[in-house]
């Protein structure tokens, strides 16, 4: 029996699993396991179910110990693990990549028209008490019909949103990388531009690219310029790809016409500006957030550990 240590709640599904072959040390407090704590209880287990706020680096790997085979990340997106000091110590690194493209791009998509449709600032106004009555010109906002949707990142995620937008009656352009599927890209007919062109023709940015050295700030005041002053930025990858103090100025400044964030940069600290602004919808990090999608995320985990323990290749593992 080896010890597994899980650094925050997940669904019993996945504990369950785990519970069958190994002992399991599962943190479940309401509260987030502290640094400390967690360098304490990580001191000996075999394997590590890490949730996105928990930071899995050399530190970590050391006070975990040389018997550790594998982190298994529960979220698709992995700039919290420190994947080379993984490698140098033997340990297997595994994400949730597949199970939550769905409900992500789902995400996306509500953004997408909350901000062109003003969503929240309606929310907002009735809410607030506000009188108000039917009017010709009353909180108008920008149809996603005929319109381009910019996709920054085509894999899973992005594509499920341009199958998405496909169906609302946008064309779709998108960088990336590699080459996807010609079929995938027939089928949405998508067409493959650079980042500037990107930004050029797209009504609305979606961003779905991984977070890393190269992508810190991929979108900054300069990009942000390069947009339609009719645009929409939305953001469900990671906060720090966004320059967010370049956007709040640029949506204060009319540079751009709006924007969608389920991501920040600093989470869970928001740009003081955001939160005042009424052209941006700002929600807290649910990409994933669906009971289906976070069980299915956290099995996924769960049985990376298991197929490593058992002596054998990790199901999804990273790279
Ligand atoms: C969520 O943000 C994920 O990366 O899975």
């Amino acid at each position: 029996m080896s010890r597994v240590v899980v650094t925050g709640a997940v669904p019993e599904a996945a504990l369950d699993k785990l519970r069958a072959e190994h002992e399991v040390d599962a943190w479940s407090e309401p509260v987030s396991i502290g640094r400390e704590e967690l360098l304490r209880r990580v001191a000996g287990a075999d394997a590590v179910v890490s949730l996105l706020t928990e930071r899995i680096d050399g530190e970590l790997l050391d006070a975990a110990g040389p018997q550790l085979k594998v982190v298994a990340n529960v979220a698709v997106g992995y700039d919290n693990v420190d994947v080379p000091a993984c490698a140098a110590r033997g340990v297997v690194a595994s994400n949730t990549p597949g199970v939550l493209t769905e409900a992500t791009a789902d995400i996306a998509f509500g953004l997408i028209l909350m901000a062109t449709r003003r969503l929240g600032e309606g929310e907002r106004l009735l809410r607030a008490g506000t009188p108000w009555k039917w009017g010709m010109f009353f909180l108008l906002g920008s149809s996603l019909q005929g319109k381009t949707l910019g996709v920054v990142g085509m894999g899973g995620i992005g594509q499920a949103t341009a199958r998405r937008a496909k169906a609302f009656g946008m064309d779709v352009v998108y960088q990336s990388r590699g080459e996807i599927d010609p079929a995938i890209a027939q089928e949405l007919g998508a067409r493959r531009v650079d980042l500037d062109e990107l930004l050029k023709v797209s009504d609305v940015v979606s961003i779905h690219c991984p977070y890393g050295p190269g992508t810190h700030h991929l979108i900054g005041a300069g990009q942000l310029a390069a947009m339609k002053s009719t645009a929409f930025l939305v953001n469900t990858a990671r906060g720090p790809i966004v320059d967010e103090a370049a956007l709040a100025e640029a949506l204060s400044t009319g540079v751009i016409a709006g924007a969608g964030l389920d991501v920040f940069e600093k989470e869970p600290q928001i740009h003081p500006a955001l939160l005042t602004l009424e052209n941006v919808a700002i929600v807290p990090h649910l990409g994933s957030a669906t009971v289906e999608t976070r069980t299915a995320m956290a099995v996924l985990a769960a049985e990376n550990v298991l197929a490593v323990l058992r002596g054998g290749d990790a199901v999804t593992p990273i790279g």
